[in-house]
C-alpha cells in the first residue's frame, strides 16, 4: 500500500559511500520524467551529479543545509526554464519529491536541498552559484537539490499521533462539520 510507504517516509542525511547502480538511475530518471506538469509544458531539466568533486561543491551552496550533498550518491539538481511555464515551482516541486518517494521505494534515503530564495554568501544567491558550479544557462531557474543513496541513518517514520490532524478542515476552514 502506498501509505506504507509514506508512514517510513524520512529525509536522510547521511549516506554510506555505496555508488547507486545503473538500475537504480535509470529508475530514477524514468520516474521524475513521468512527472506531471501544467499543461503538459514539461518545462524542467534535470541533472544528476555522481562526480564527488561537483557534489562536494553543490553541499556548499548555502551556509546551512546542503552538506549532505557531499555524501549522497547522487545530487539531483532540478531547474525549469519560466518561460515554458509560470508554475515552473510547482512542476519542479513535483518532480523533486517524485524523485524522493522513488528512492525510498528503491530502499534508498533522500533530502531536499532548498535552493530557490537561498543565498550562498553576501554576495551571491544559492542559484547562481550552483549555476556556475553545473554550468546551467541563466535562463533557467533552480528550485532544489535532491541528495539520493543508501542510508546510513535509521529514522522512525512519524508517529500516526502526531499528525497535525486541526489542519483538515471539512466544508470550510474551521468548521467541523
Ligand atoms: C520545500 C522543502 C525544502 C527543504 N529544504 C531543506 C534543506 O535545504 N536542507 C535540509 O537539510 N532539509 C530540507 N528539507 C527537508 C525538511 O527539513 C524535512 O522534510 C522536515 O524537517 C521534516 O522531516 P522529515 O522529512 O524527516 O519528515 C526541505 C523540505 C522541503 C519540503
Amino acid at each position: 500500500m502506498f501509505l506504507e510507504l509514506l508512514r517510513q517516509r524520512r529525509s536522510i542525511r547521511k549516506f554510506t559511500n555505496t555508488p547507486l547502480t545503473n538500475t537504480q538511475l535509470s529508475v530514477l530518471q524514468e520516474a521524475v520524467l513521468r512527472a506531471p506538469s501544467s499543461r503538459s509544458r514539461d518545462p524542467w531539466q534535470f541533472i544528476f551529479v555522481t562526480d564527488r568533486q561537483k557534489r562536494q561543491a553543490l553541499s556548499q551552496a548555502k551556509p546551512h543545509g546542503a552538506g549532505f550533498l557531499a555524501e549522497a550518491a547522487v545530487a539531483v539538481i532540478v531547474c525549469a526554464d519560466p518561460r515554458c511555464c509560470d508554475v515552473w515551482i510547482e512542476d519542479c516541486s513535483i518532480a523533486a519529491f517524485i524523485l524522493q518517494l522513488t528512492a525510498q521505494d528503491l530502499g534508498l534515503g533522500s533530502c531536499w536541498a532548498q535552493i530557490r530564495c537561498r543565498e550562498h554568501d553576501d554576495t551571491t544567491d544559492a542559484e547562481s552559484y550552483v549555476r556556475r558550479v553545473a554550468g546551467i544557462p541563466e535562463h533557467l531557474r533552480i528550485d532544489a537539490i535532491i541528495g539520493i543513496g543508501e542510508a546510513d541513518e535509521e529514522k522512525e517514520g512519524h508517529p500516526e499521533d502526531e499528525l497535525r490532524q486541526e489542519r483538515i478542515h471539512w466544508q470550510s476552514y474551521r468548521s467541523d462539520t
